[in-house]
């Protein structure tokens, strides 16, 4: 059977034969044989905007792979850092690779000191972790103006290791101003996710210490969160860089997006909603609000997956691995019901609603010791090894500038009427 389709433009009897590529049918062959016809996909649920071999999501069957490699493998035998050199480099590292690596992200976590005192001092007292965030990364491109040479491909591996390994030293920066402490400097001796800990709630002890189990969930909700293919954020990135901006406003342009409640917001959003719920009694009320169309069921949900979002199912491990650590979350007995009614629900089961990815991320988080307002920061920390991944490819691709067209519904020509006659 051919692998193509053809199109008759019924105005003129008219047909072409488009061949079908990788499940894809290439928009050039409409736009040759139909000029001035466009297609309508508004939020591109039918668009495929570019090729791509960093992620590989099958939505109908909860599968989810980094350059081949199965999430469930990943989360449970790697680490976020070689999990950030797959994704950039396209594959594992060799023992001596990954030292390499290691070391260079290391020695790249410190920022200018002029970021610290007078670029983060300058924000209000009450700013929000996440709007720091996209704001320092924006800042960093003022630090770096070499990276707007974005066609050198040394200079944007360059770019590359900054960029992953500078992300938790801006976010814990955001943090300790929000809550009135002294900045922590990154420690060299201490891996990516103990680092970043210490960096966050480092007193005046000499040397910060985690448990273990702590920062394993913390790196394995790292490696879950590294990438997503061409979700909102990633869309923006690749947009964005597209014109040719330099990476670092790339990856604040992406993290903006990410701040939303509909895409990264919704980890802070289901704690809050938990919160509001408050209790174990009130759940079923709940959901009945949600099927009258009164809120929605943060948490819950997805562009892609149909069935489960496999990293929800990791992350639930994660979260009991974390509660024998820091005990129980008052949250989980809320979050577990709150899923049983919905999964057994008519309303959710014929709209094929299941809990994502952040459903279960928040409790996490909480535990950990983070406040609802840093969660879609620490979402954004590992997703910039996603971000930079799709903004190299895109521009080792030959890609044209991003520049989608519009159906004009608007007004016909008219004439101006001065303010007075109107
Ligand atoms: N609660 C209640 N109803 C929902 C929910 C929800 N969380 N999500 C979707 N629906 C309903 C919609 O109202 C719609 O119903 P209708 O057909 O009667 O109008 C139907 O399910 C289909 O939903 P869409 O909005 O068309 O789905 P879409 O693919 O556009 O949106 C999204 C996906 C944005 C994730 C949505 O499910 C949502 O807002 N979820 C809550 C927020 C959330 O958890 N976001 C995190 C996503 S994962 C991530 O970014 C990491």
């Amino acid at each position: 059977m051919a692998e193509s389709i053809t199109i008759t433009d019924n105005r003129t009897g008219e047909s072409f034969e488009v061949p079908i590529v990788h499940g894809g049918v290439d928009s050039s062959a409409w736009k040759k044989n139909l000029p001035g016809v466009w297609f309508t996909d508004p939020a591109f649920t039918t668009t495929a905007s570019c090729e791509s071999s960093i992620t590989d999501i099958k939505g109908d069957e909860g599968i989810l792979r980094y350059r081949g490699y199965p999430i469930e493998q990943l989360a449970k035998d790697s680490n976020y850092l070689e999990v950030a050199y797959l994704l950039v480099n396209g594959e594992l590292p060799t023992t001596e690779q990954y030292d390499q690596w290691a070391h260079d992200v290391t020695h790249h976590t410190y920022t200018h000191e002029n970021f610290r005192r007078r670029f983060m001092d300058g924000f209000h007292f009450n700013a929000h972790p996440m709007g720091m965030f996209v704001s320092s990364l924006a800042a960093m491109s003022t630090f770096y103006p070499e990276a707007k040479d974005v066609e050198d491909p040394e200079n944007r591996k360059l770019q590359i290791t900054r960029l992953i390994a500078k992300v938790p030293t801006l976010a814990a920066a955001g943090y300790r101003f929000s809550i009135g402490m002294p900045y922590v400097y990154p420690e060299n001796d201490l891996d990516f996710a103990t680092n970043f800990m210490s960096m966050m709630f480092k007193v005046a002890e000499d040397k910060y210490e985690c448990d273990p189990a702590i920062t394993k969930a913390l790196d394995i909700l790292f490696i879950l969160h590294a990438d997503h293919e061409q979700n909102c954020s990633t869309t923006t990135a690749r947009t964005v860089g597209s014109a040719h901006a330099d990476p670092y406003s790339s990856v604040a342009a992406a993290a903006a997006a990410l701040y939303g409640p509909r895409h990264g917001g919704a980890n802070e959003a289901v704690l809050r909603m938990l919160d509001d719920i408050g209790s174990y009694d009130r759940v079923d009320e709940f959901i009945e609000g949600v099927k009258r169309g009164d809120h929605k069921l943060m948490g819950f949900g997805h562009r892609v997956y149909k069935n489960f979002d496999p990293r929800a199912t990791i992350i639930k491990e994660a979260a009991d691995n974390v509660f024998k650590v820091t005990g129980t979350n008052p949250r989980l007995d809320i979050a577990l019901k709150l899923e049983e009614a919905a999964l057994n629900d008519d309303y959710f089961k014929s709209r094929k609603l299941y809990p994502n990815v952040d459903f279960y991320s928040g409790l996490i988080y909480q535990s950990l010791g983070f406040p609802p307002e840093m969660f879609t920061v620490l979402f954004a920390i590992p997703r910039v090894a996603g971000w930079l991944s799709h903004w190299s490819e895109m521009l080792e691709q030959d890609s044209r500038i991003a520049r989608p067209r519009q159906l004009y519904v608007g007004a016909d020509v008219r004439d101006y009427v001065p303010i007075a006659n109107r």
